[in-house]
């Protein structure tokens, strides 16, 4: 059985051991092994059903431990890290010889980022290894943004789910590599472009691929819930159609079957509420729910990218 709790001494005793345990990270809930241990990384896809092609994040406890896991840093990337870490942004860099292949899916780069929850950050403090983790849902579904929402999906597959609350941010890391010295976004996420370029001038995007992706977040559908979601105005108000929008509710739809990402229209509101609000309307039986975007800017840029991927007609095997 998988228990929920707030032991970190418990967390570090299973994560040295090659077991699995669920870290809070500010983006949402990561299902963690220990990164240098090529046994533990693969109960992460054996648990989570994940096609082993699609490699994973690591997370370091400090800025200085990247030189063991990335070589060939370019300049600017010291200054994202200044300026982000701890926080919602993953590095894709060239990979040292200690990061194992399975991690990786046999790239020669790896992701790294460093977490902003203090629960993980003293976890990672007290390890002498990295954390491998992915989002801790079943490849292609919804992550997790509380302990419950982990349990739902992983129960007796995770060892342990440490507890830290909801998660701030809400919405995935902002994941960004260099291609031929060119800074290119490979997925939206916490850190907004604005930000970024705000650091380091502009930067490519290259945030959508069908086939043979760099990150198979980019797939076009991916984060689906069961729940049909479909981007438009609702038609009549039939049963079973619901309606999810960004801070106004409709005037001529039934109000009981309608939500919002934020009454206040705070954007970075309606992010930490996206992923909860898709779960919960899985659970209401609904026939088809209709979305609104939010504005295309800052996170709302990101918003939309999930709210896309989710009503995207192929929603199997991603
Ligand atoms: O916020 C987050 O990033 C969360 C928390 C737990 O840290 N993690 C997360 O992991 O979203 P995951 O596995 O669900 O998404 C990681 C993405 C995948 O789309 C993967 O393809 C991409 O990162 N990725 C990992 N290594 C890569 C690499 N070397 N090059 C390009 N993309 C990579
Ligand atoms: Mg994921």
């Amino acid at each position: 059985m998988t228990t929920v709790g707030k032991d970190i001494e418990k967390a570090a005793s299973i994560l040295r051991n090659g077991g699995l345990v669920s870290i809070p990270t500010e983006t949402v809930y990561g299902l963690a092994a220990n990164a240098l241990d090529p046994e533990a990384v693969a109960r992460i896809f054996e648990a989570k059903r994940r096609p082993t092609f699609d490699p994973l994040i690591i997370h370091i406890a400090d800025t200085f431990s990247i030189t063991d896991y990335a070589r060939d840093i370019p300049l600017t990337a010291p200054l994202l890290m200044k300026e982000f870490w701890p926080g919602p942004l993953t590095l894709v860099l060239p990979k040292t010889e200690k990061v194992p292949d399975i991690v990786t899916s046999g790239l020669s780069t790896v992701a790294l980022r460093m977490p902003a929850h203090k629960i993980t950050q003293d976890l990672l403090k007290i390890l002498n290894f990295p954390l491998a983790a992915p989002s801790a849902n079943l490849f292609g579904k919804v992550s997790p943004t509380r302990p419950e929402h982990v349990i739902e999906q992983l129960s007796g597959k995770v060892d342990y789910v440490l507890d830290g609350g909801d998660s701030s941010v809400g919405l995935e890391s902002t994941i960004l590599g260099w291609k031929e010295e060119i800074p290119t976004i490979y997925r939206l996420g916490g850190i907004t472009i604005e930000q970024i370029e705000e650091v380091i001038g502009p930067v490519e995007k290259q945030t959508h691929s069908s086939s043979n992706p760099v990150a198979p977040g980019m797939l076009t559908s991916h984060y689906a819930p069961g729940v049909r979601l479909i981007i438009g105005d609702p038609p009549d108000p039939l049963p079973g159609i619901g309606v999810l929008r960004f801070c106004e509710k409709l005037i001529d739809f039934p109000e009981d079957r309608q939500w919002l990402l934020s009454g206040e229209g705070d954007i970075n509101e309606a992010a930490k509420n996206l992923f909860f609000m898709l779960r919960e309307l899985d659970k209401l039986n609904l026939k088809e729910v209709y979305i609104e975007l939010v504005p295309e800017e800052g996170l709302g840029m990101a918003i939309n990218d999930r709210l896309r991927r989710a009503s995207a007609e192929n929603t199997q095997n991603n």
